[in-house]
């Protein structure tokens, strides 16, 4: 086992009564005014916004707003929240919605602090000394962003999507009730399903040696998932589904799938597959993350399995009881290949895209990724197996 750092400073408040308890918890917190983020517009059908409100305003906290962040989030909004939240004086942000919402909160709480445009952070120009804390109430589990150290904003004019990690990004608290995400659309569903996953299969397959307490609960956390996404997309109010999404989305993503499987001195995984999915993102700020993962990951998966077979063995295993009949090469082969296709083909039955065709990108498209591949991960990247941007160029291939 590495030696590792694990820090979840994130105070849970998880269940059916979570968004009543947002305003005592802040006040008992010592804040006094909010700065609510919020989306395109499903907290405010939903009417989770006005619970959100009539809570704080229970307990004396006042409130600004800044709705309108959409998928894929534009740094230009979190400029204008970055005024917004240092006109009124807010000294806790309060993102209610998706790991868009959150990640735009997470950027403005770093820029109202910071003299520079908030974007030096995420182009490594700059690097952030303060914030002001962040308090989510997450409506969709997928980005873990409730607890993550990460924050992900794209930038229209510069055709970048870029992600700070910090421990300054971790929210002070998270407040969660499953209910919230009976409203989701299916494919959203399945997509923050296809996210989670790979935020434990990025740390899985880091390239260091098992760590059989870490790999379990890893390994837990996916087959909870795989259970869980086709009754919740079955019966879209099934309250134990959705609440064991909810937390496995959590627990993927807050550093404790990852702990002693990390790289020395680095970061918990290998996060190529991020990488080559974000570029998707930014040349088409339409295509959801996670959707863009489901292709992705099994691509990355065919193209570097050779490194760590034992690594895939292990895996196949324990999340679907594969297992190689014996010890040739051929058996190995198989048992992995199996065990690709059938997580592919479980993403697939969630309602999520094979190619990357099915998400309208085409061979022209891979050259048009590769500067800010480079720029987001330079020209060699990966731990599970070191990687070129001509082998970036090949998985994208193999995937149209
Ligand atoms: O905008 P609204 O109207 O709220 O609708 C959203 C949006 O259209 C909708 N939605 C969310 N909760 C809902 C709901 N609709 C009905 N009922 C609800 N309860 O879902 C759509 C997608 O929202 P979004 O926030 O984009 O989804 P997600 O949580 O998957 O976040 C994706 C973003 O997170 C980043 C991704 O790159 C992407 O930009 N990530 C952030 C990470 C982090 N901070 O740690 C890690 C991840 O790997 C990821 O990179
Ligand atoms: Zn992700």
């Amino acid at each position: 086992m590495n030696d590792f750092s694990f820090y979840s400073p994130t105070r849970i408040i998880f269940g059916k009564t979570a968004l009543e308890t947002i305003g005592p918890e802040l006040s008992h917190a010592g804040y006094t005014k909010a700065l609510i983020v919020y989306g395109g517009g499903s907290v405010v059908r939903t009417g989770t916004l006005d619970r959100v409100k009539a809570s704080l305003d229970a307990a004396g906290i006042a409130h600004a707003e800044l709705g309108g962040v959409r998928p894929n989030p534009d740094v230009s909004l979190v400029r204008a929240g970055i005024e917004l939240g240092r006109t009124e004086h807010v000294d806790v942000i309060l993102p209610v919605g998706g790991g868009s919402v959150m990640d735009s909160a997470k950027a403005i709480a770093l820029g109202i602090p910071y003299e520079g445009d908030v974007w030096d952070f995420f182009v490594k120009r700059a690097t952030p000394a303060a914030r002001i804390p962040v308090a989510a109430v997450p409506t969709i589990p997928a980005s873990g962003s409730e607890a993550s150290n990460s924050s992900v904003i794209s930038n229209d004019a510069e055709h970048l999507k870029c992600g700070i990690n910090t421990d300054l990004n971790r929210p002070v608290m998270a407040f969660m009730n499953p209910e919230l995400t009976y409203t989701l659309p299916a494919y959203q569903t399945a997509a923050g399903a296809v996210d989670m996953i790979t935020h434990v299969l990025e740390r899985f397959f880091s390239g260091e040696p098992a760590v059989p307490v870490t790999d379990h609960i890893g390994c837990g956390i996916i087959r909870t998932v795989i259970a869980c996404a086709p009754r919740a997309l079955e019966h879209p109010d099934d309250y134990d589904a959705r609440a064991n999404l909810f937390w496995a989305g959590t627990l993927a993503h807050n550093g404790l799938a990852g702990c002693g499987t990390n790289v020395p001195g680095g970061r918990d995984g290998d996060w190529t597959c991020h990488g080559l999915e974000h570029e998707l993102s930014a040349l088409d700020t339409s295509i959801t993350h996670g959707a863009g993962l489901a292709v992705i990951f099994p691509a990355w998966m065919r193209h570097v399995w050779r490194a760590h077979p034992e690594r895939f063995l292990a895996f196949a295993k324990e999340v679907f009881d594969i297992e190689a009949v014996d010890s040739t090469d051929e058996a190995v082969e198989d048992a992995v290949t199996a065990t690709i296709d059938e997580l592919q083909e479980f993403f697939v039955s969630l309602g999520m895209p094979r190619t990357l065709g099915e998400l309208g990108v085409t061979e022209k498209d891979i050259e048009r990724m590769i500067p800010g591949l480079t720029l987001n991960r330079g020209e060699v990247f990966g731990s599970f197996m070191q990687l070129t941007l001509d082998d970036a160029r090949v998985i994208y291939r193999s995937a149209l």
